[in-house]
Parts: structure tokens; sequence; C-alpha cells
């Protein structure tokens, strides 16, 4: 009998080859005690003992795979790394008001060619509030915020019928509108040295796009959409026109603004590759 023919495998990707990996650590600290290590749970390691401050670090790692495991990093040795090396810069800011991103770059200060390929890190101080750096730009900080405004709105074309209208926007053309939670993310890219911090973001956010917006009926209360309708795309490019001059002048650099109509819908501008 003629022997069966060899099993098709699936090719691996081919030695060298590029790609990132982002790793998610967790960790507790206290502004004036040691954490206590414990093993990797999912909630936080190192744990305070007592009351402490929880804090999520993203780690992203860029670089070619390791011939023989296929992997861009050991997840573990990226665990340590933020355990041993930052977790302690991040209690010393907590206890003596270091600016977050004083700590971050003293994190990236520190790696060396022995070191994971660390391409950004990001440190969510909570479950809004994030401040990002790449080890490409040290001197500069990503300050991302996430904040919330109520509005209805009516999604129509003036000129169409109320089939045609149907026929595009579907239930969205309801003549009487119908609302939405809007979450609003705003990237701000600031000199981890210069004078721009979250307190002015939160101002300006709140006095550009909350008051302008909050409990309005997008189509008729604000003139930004007399002559647009207010999908979420032309949302999120009206909040970024109003948001940029204000936020240069305070010293900050809009870097993207995204906007979520739902949790299944949300739309980002500008386009950014890494978004
Ligand atoms: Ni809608």
């Amino acid at each position: 009998m003629p022997s069966p023919p060899p099993e098709t495998v699936a090719t691996s990707p081919s030695a060298q080859e590029t790609c990132a990996l982002f790793r998610t650590i967790r960790f507790e600290v206290t502004p004036t005690g040691q954490a206590t290590d414990s093993p990797n749970t999912w909630s936080a390691s190192p744990v305070a003992a007592g009351v402490g401050a929880y804090f999520e670090v993203d780690l992203e790692v860029v670089g070619p795979l390791d011939d023989h495991t296929g992997m861009a990093a050991d997840i573990r040795t990226l665990d340590r790394l933020i355990r041993t090396r930052f977790a302690p810069l991040a209690a010393q800011a907590l206890s003596n008001s270091t600016p977050p991103g004083s700590a971050l770059r003293t994190f990236l200060d520190t790696l060396d060619a022995n070191d994971p390929n660390i391409a950004t890190i990001r440190w969510r101080l909570n479950p809004r509030l994030s401040i990002m750096m790449d080890s490409t730009t040290m001197d500069t900080v990503l300050i991302s915020n996430k904040y919330q405004f109520a509005a209805s709105h009516r999604l129509f074309i003036p000129e169409l019928s109320d089939e045609e209208n149907t026929a595009i926007f579907g239930k969205c053309c309801w003549i009487n509108g119908h609302g939405h939670n809007y979450h609003v993310e705003v990237d701000v890219a600031t000199p981890i040295d210069g004078a721009f911090d979250r307190h002015q973001l939160d101002a300006i956010v709140e006095s550009t796009i909350v008051e302008r917006f909050d409990h309005k009926y997008l189509n008729l209360d604000c003139p930004e959409f007399k002559d647009r309708t207010p999908t979420v795309e032309h949302i999120t490019i009206v909040c970024h026109d109003l948001l940029a001059p204000e936020l240069a002048a305070a010293g900050g650099e809009l870097h993207q603004v995204r906007v979520w109509e739902t949790q299944k819908t949300w739309s980002a501008y500008p386009v950014r590759s890494n978004a």
C-alpha cells in the first residue's frame, strides 16, 4: 500500500521576525513601607500589607523573536523588572510627590543590553488615567484620561425623505432623537519637566467639551453640528479641533481623541498607526 502523505504542519514565523509583546503587571505599594512580596496572583504582586495603592503597568517589548523559544521576552522577566525596579520608584513617588513621568524615566534609565527591549511603558494610575513613555522619547510623557458626557442626537440628512434616511441611518434617524453616554479619552503629549499636568487637562476638557455638550441635543443646541451630522466620527473630530488649541496654549500637544458612543462603537482622531 502507498504510504499516507505526510501531515501538514503549520509553519512557524521565521526566526528574527520582529513582533511586539505586551504584558500587564499589577502591584501595590505603600508610601512609607515595603510591599510584601508574594506569588504572582491575578490581583497584585507585591501585595501591600494594610492599605496600599494599586497600580497596573503595561510593558511593550519590541524585538526579534528568540530563535529557540519563539518569544520576544520572558514574561517572568518582565514581571520581575516591574516588581524589583519600578515598584520602589512608584512607592517613592507616592511618598514624596515625584512626578510620575520622572519615575518612568528613571526606570527606563536602569535598563541595559541584558534587559528586554522595552519600547513603551504605560503606568495606569487609576481606571481612567494613565501616563505612557516611549523609550525613544524619554523627555516626553503621554497623559491619557477618560471623561464622560450625556447627550442626545439624531442622525439624518435634511434633504432626504424619511424612507431614505431610514435606509441609511436605521433607527438612529428617529425624529425625536435618542441619547448616549459618551466617553471621551484624550491623549496629550507633554514634556516631563513642563508645567502641564493632569489638573490642567481636566480643567480644559471640562470647560471645552463637557460643559459644551453635556445634557444637550447636539443637533439643535450645539452650533458645531449645525451643518454636520453628529455621528460619533464627527463628534470625535469636533472634540479634537476644540481641544487642540486650548491644550497647546497650556503647553500640551493633543495626540489623539477617542470617543465611545457605546461600548461597541468608538472613533479615534487623528489616525495613529500605534493607536
Ligand atoms: Ni446614536
